[in-house]
């Protein structure tokens, strides 16, 4: 008997974690594979670019939800989920990360009786401000099944209760990506692009809206990194919305950034990683950042309070520092006298971790429970 596995993907980061299921689900028989966009991301280089770099196969639908306010983008792509997966009535619907698009699908599909398997499960901020971790929260508690990234989310997730059955630590299906691709991006040399020499330049991303909404805060940050681009190059991709905000701020109007400092569009993700594979250190506010660095050994700066991925900072080259002018400069003075910790890459993250995830589904198998009206 066959299996039907729906995958649905909205944001970037989902892109990434797709692709080895997706690259293991091509060699699997007898399992058929629906992979569902739901258009929370839309622009060619957020999007379509990561399906053409990673050898995805195209959605076989697009919602084309599009963006909006939390409430609104959220309700929308339930409006549009629920029927589709009715239709397709899968055995399982399998969900990444902590986007929009991960809270809707779950929502739907747990009101509809279809299993949902989560992957990236676990992972705790504790700071309910972040939107991602009310996403994170509501998930883990309506999936069926729960696959998680390190320990920690183990951890929590049992301290809230969950039966331990519902729990596989399978890795990171990140990690698989980055460990498929890395001996293509290291046929690239990116950095030529921008004119910039291997080692000796920071690639730097922001795109939290803690981060980026608030004109003084995202001028406060600016300040930092002009400062720190008086003694070595910064490039810098630009998340739509951090591009918007610049320029309503005021901060760095059009091109107009210190000279070392190189404002660029999103890039995809085969040039992403040869930029950060060579680059000195990372800057970041981004939660998939912190991970890859610390599985390449690049030290890596993530300007936010908390992280829901601790391993990274307990084993990996991360370190958190506050999101203020002052305490990245000490940071940034302490990496300069060489005193930043060099890290170890956490168990399991071996580029095996969808192999183990599939496993798990397809030992369960078709779902005599599920939605078959
Ligand atoms: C989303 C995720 C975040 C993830 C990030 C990766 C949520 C709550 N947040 O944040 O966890 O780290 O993706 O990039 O799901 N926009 C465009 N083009 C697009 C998409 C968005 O210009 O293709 C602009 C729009 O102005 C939009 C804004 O970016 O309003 C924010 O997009 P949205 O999808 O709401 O959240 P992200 O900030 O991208």
């Amino acid at each position: 008997m066959s299996v039907k596995i729906v995958t649905i993907v909205g944001a970037r980061p989902n892109f990434v974690k797709l692709a080895p299921i997706a690259w293991v689900l091509r060699e699997k028989p007898g399992v058929e594979h629906v992979i569902i966009h739901t258009g929370q991301h839309y622009d060619l280089r957020l999007s379509e670019s990561f399906f053409q770099t990673l050898d995805i196969p195209q959605p076989d639908i697009n919602l084309g939800v599009g963006s909006g306010l939390h409430g609104a983008q959220t309700g929308r792509m339930m409006i549009e989920l629920e029927p589709v997966i009715k239709e397709l009535n899968p055995d399982w619907v399998v969900t990444f990360g902590d986007v929009n698009s991960t809270l809707a699908t779950t929502l739907v599909s747990s009101k509809i009786g279809i299993k949902s398997a989560h992957v990236e499960s676990g992972l705790r901020s504790y700071d309910r401000n972040m939107p991602e971790e009310v996403n994170r929260v509501v998930a883990d508690a309506l999936s069926d099944v729960l696959f998680v990234t390190e320990q920690s989310g183990m951890d929590n997730l049992l301290r809230e209760g969950v039966d331990s059955s519902k729990m596989h630590f399978v890795g990171n299906v990140m990690i698989d990506t980055l460990v498929k691709m890395l001996p293509v991006a290291g046929k690239l040399a990116e950095w030529e692009r921008y004119g910039l020499t291997p080692t000796n330049y920071i690639v730097i991303t922001l795109h939290r809206p803690s981060n980026v909404d608030d004109p003084g805060q995202l001028r406060d940050l600016c300040h930092a990194f002009e400062v720190i681009s008086r003694h070595i190059p910064i490039v810098m991709p630009l998340h739509p919305r951090t591009r918007a905000k610049l320029e309503e701020s005021g901060v760095w109007i059009g091109q107009t950034a210190p000279m070392n400092i190189k404002l660029i569009d999103p890039i995809d993700y085969l040039a992403f990683l040869s930029l950060v594979s060579k680059s000195k250190m990372v800057i970041t506010d981004s939660g998939g950042i912190q991970e890859e660095t610390t599985y390449l050994g690049i030290p890596c700066m993530t300007i936010r309070p908390n992280t829901e991925r601790p391993v990274t900072v307990e084993l990996g080259t991360n370190e958190l520092v506050t999101p203020t002018s002052q305490v990245i400069l000490k940071a940034f003075d302490q990496f300069r006298q060489d005193n930043w910790k060099k890290g170890s890459i956490p168990p399991l993250w071996d580029g095996h971790a969808a192999e183990r995830i599939l496993d798990v589904l397809l030992d369960i198998g078709p779902q005599e429970g599920s939605f078959k009206a």
